[in-house]
């Protein structure tokens, strides 16, 4: 029986779809002759080649290439003023992190940078960066604030990321890390700062609708395990998700806190033990491994994978793109640094930018896997297996890339939507 179509159904036929609809026995989803038939934004139908009519139809013809949705980046620093390369080449020469946090260096050294430029400066070099993770295949992005620390800056780089999203091909999921250090003004007060992000910036920027959830940098160098649950408190009494960087350098019990706030994810997580790891599995929380973090920061001890896989937790993979601890705009090098550093199947680095990324950003029902009632959001690559992708790092392998429906990106023609 022929499957119902539209006139303005566009079929895209003859491709290799990596669906990443979970199957245990289809490793990635895979579906050899089959055709994708998107309606608007969205996925209509997955067929059997021929089940729909095309006479008609718009048709488009990818030649056996691989098709796989868009690259989900579930955890980045994006919009950021300055750089701290010079601090990096001091460091490599050997200047200790804590002598260069007590030169004013850190993140409160990015904090300065941000609070200078305008929201103008700050798009057009947020602009920048945004476009090489597109261009690699990005669909889908986290941004952090924490990098302003006041309510003026705070909101300055939530609407630098707000207005990334309107002037792009592209899904932005906003997030407030306003407990991402305290802020100079406050330094012998990290409580009062906290109270100021419960009882000022928090509500103000919510009612602004200007994030999605709330993170903490929940660590001995950070924010406490009191004051960090002092801070999901205040967002669970405005019902909004919580997310938090924990366990990076030490285990002080916040992933346990995430669990226990029914959060989003828990990222980083090098220091998480079995403890934390059975509290995660009775949520939904995924477990965001950063492995370009890892590598810049010259780290030793690697993320739990196995107990991880054990406890079936679902782990996603993300570039935590920022300026002090993982300077790289892409996410495919992130994923073959989850490979190489951490131990992460291919399909698991895959499952961690798609179908587990969605989870993390709470898009798991509209992103991250090909499927009826999904985002038409993929990416057409010149390449025939999903392996290819994380293998071969430094050349562009999108052929296509297709946002809500819309070709964004054409290889062949160079011609599409920005950029
Ligand atoms: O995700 N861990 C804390 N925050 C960032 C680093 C921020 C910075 O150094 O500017 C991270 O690694
Ligand atoms: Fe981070």
């Amino acid at each position: 029986m022929a499957a119902e179509r539209e006139a303005s159904d566009v079929i895209w036929r003859n491709a290799r779809l990596a669906t990443m609809v979970e199957n245990g026995k289809n490793p990635y989803g895979i579906l050899d002759g089959y055709d994708l038939i998107v309606r608007g934004e969205k996925i209509q139908a997955v067929v059997p080649r021929g089940a729909v009519d095309d006479k008609g139809l718009t048709a488009i013809d990818v030649a056996g290439r691989l098709i796989t949705p868009g690259l989900i980046d579930c955890h980045t620093h994006l919009v950021f003023g300055g750089n701290r390369a010079n601090e990096w080449e001091q460091r490599l020469n050997g200047v200790s992190y804590a002598e260069l946090s007590q030169q004013g260096g850190g993140i409160n050294a990015t904090v300065r940078a941000t609070r200078l430029e305008s929201e103008q400066q700050l798009l057009a070099i947020s602009e920048q960066r945004l476009k090489a993770l597109i261009s690699e295949g990005v669909t889908t992005l986290e941004i952090k604030s924490g990098y302003g620390l006041d309510l003026a800056s705070e909101e300055k780089q939530l609407r630098v990321a707000q207005r990334l999203g309107e002037r792009y091909p592209v899904d932005i999921s906003p997030t407030l890390l306003s407990a991402h250090t305290t802020p100079p003004e406050y330094r012998d007060n990290p409580d009062t700062y906290i109270d100021l992000i419960c009882q000022t910036i928090m509500p103000q920027l919510w009612e602004k609708g200007l994030f999605e959830s709330v993170d903490v940098f929940c660590e001995s160098v950070g924010f406490s395990l009191a004051q960090s649950e002092r801070l999901f408190n205040a967002a669970a009494r405005l019902q909004i998700p919580v997310r938090g960087h924990v366990e990076q350098m030490s285990n002080i019990g916040g992933s346990e806190l995430v669990a226990r706030h029914g959060g989003l994810s828990v990222d980083h997580i090098e220091y998480l033990d079995e403890a934390g790891i059975a509290a995660l599995s009775q949520q939904s929380t995924v477990a965001v491994l950063l492995p370009g973090a890892f590598y810049f920061l010259k780290e030793k001890r690697v993320p739990p994978v196995d107990l991880l896989r054990r406890y079936r937790v679902p782990m996603a993979v993300a570039s935590d793109f920022n300026p002090g601890t993982s300077p790289f705009a892409s996410l495919r090098l992130a994923m073959n640094m989850a490979c190489v550093q951490f131990g992460l199947t291919v399909e698991e680095a895959w499952a961690g930018v798609t179908r587990h990324a969605a989870q993390a950003l709470n898009r798991q029902n509209t992103h991250g896997q090909l499927a009826a009632g999904f985002y038409a959001d993929f990416i057409v690559w010149e390449a025939e297996q999903p392996v290819d992708i994380v293998y071969e790092l430094g050349r562009n392998l999108v052929s296509q890339r297709v946002f809500r429906g819309e070709v964004s990106h054409d290889s062949a023609t160079l011609t599409g939507g920005q950029p």
